[in-house]
């Protein structure tokens, strides 16, 4: 068998991560790891980690990074995961990327590349707004750009869409503050490691994700 493909997006909350890391599981057959979704199944199991981590997640800040790794850890151990994986929201600090890079030397295993989806903040703050999801695949939609083909249901399994407890704007603004402090600098850390593409998120889905392929494609 290849090689794996292990991708990381990295941007900032409302970028479009989820979004293009859905397409890319059905284009490039790649597993989407979404931190936040394993988070949010746990607190709606109400397991001791999602009641540890909805204590952060509702102020906008960071689940501790040891939680956070051994979450992802076992995650990508599974067999789903065993052609790659495309990492969204992990790592987004730069323990958890260093913890990353330790298990991948240990492990054998490289990354091929992290492509930064780039949005300014008051666009983004505008699109958390208007998103809804689903509570049963994860799927994502927008009144305003990304509507369901029935209003307030999801396309794929009918579940009614959900309103994420964090996209309250003083939420919302909380988490732009600790993505620019915390998250950003990985920026630095992966050009420095000569993994870094960026693609301009302000564009149509269809386009992020043109650009996206490419970049990995190029990579
Ligand atoms: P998480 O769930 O990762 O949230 P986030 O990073 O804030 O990112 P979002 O899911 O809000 O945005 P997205 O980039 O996925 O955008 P989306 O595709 O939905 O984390 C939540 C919380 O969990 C954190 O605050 C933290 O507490 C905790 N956590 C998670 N990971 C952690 C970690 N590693 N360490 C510590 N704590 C962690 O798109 C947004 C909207 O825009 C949608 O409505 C979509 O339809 C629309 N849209 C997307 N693309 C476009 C486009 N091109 N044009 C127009 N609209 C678009
Ligand atoms: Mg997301
Ligand atoms: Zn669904």
């Amino acid at each position: 068998m290849s090689q794996p493909t292990y991708i990381i997006l990295l941007g900032a909350p409302g970028a479009g991560k989820g979004t293009q890391a859905e397409r890319l599981h059905e284009r490039l057959g790649l597993t989407h790891v979404a931190s936040g979704d394993l988070f949010r199944e746990n607190v709606s199991k109400q397991t001791p980690l999602g009641l540890l981590a909805k204590s952060f997640m509702d102020k906008g800040e960071l689940v501790p990074d040891d939680v956070t790794v051994r979450m992802v850890m076992e995650r990508i151990a599974r067999p789903d995961c065993a052609r790659g994986v495309v990492f969204d929201g992990f790592p987004r600090t730069e323990a958890q990327a260093r913890a990353l890079d330790a298990a991948f030397a240990r492990e054998g295993k490289r990354l091929r590349a992290v492509v930064l989806v780039a949005v300014r903040d008051e666009m983004l703050v505008e699109r958390l707004t208007a998103r809804w999801s689903c509570p049963t695949c994860n799927a994502v939609y927008n009144l305003l750009s990304n509507p369901p083909r029935v209003a307030g249901q999801c396309d794929r399994d009918n579940t009614p869409l959900v309103q994420r407890d964090d996209d309250k704007p003083e939420t919302v603004r909380r988490r732009l503050e600790v993505y620019h402090q915390q998250t950003a600098p990985l920026i630095a850390y992966y050009r420095a490691a000569g993994l870094l593409r960026e693609v301009n998120g302000a564009q149509s889905i269809e386009q992020v994700q043109a650009q996206i392929v490419q970049a990995i494609e190029e990579a």
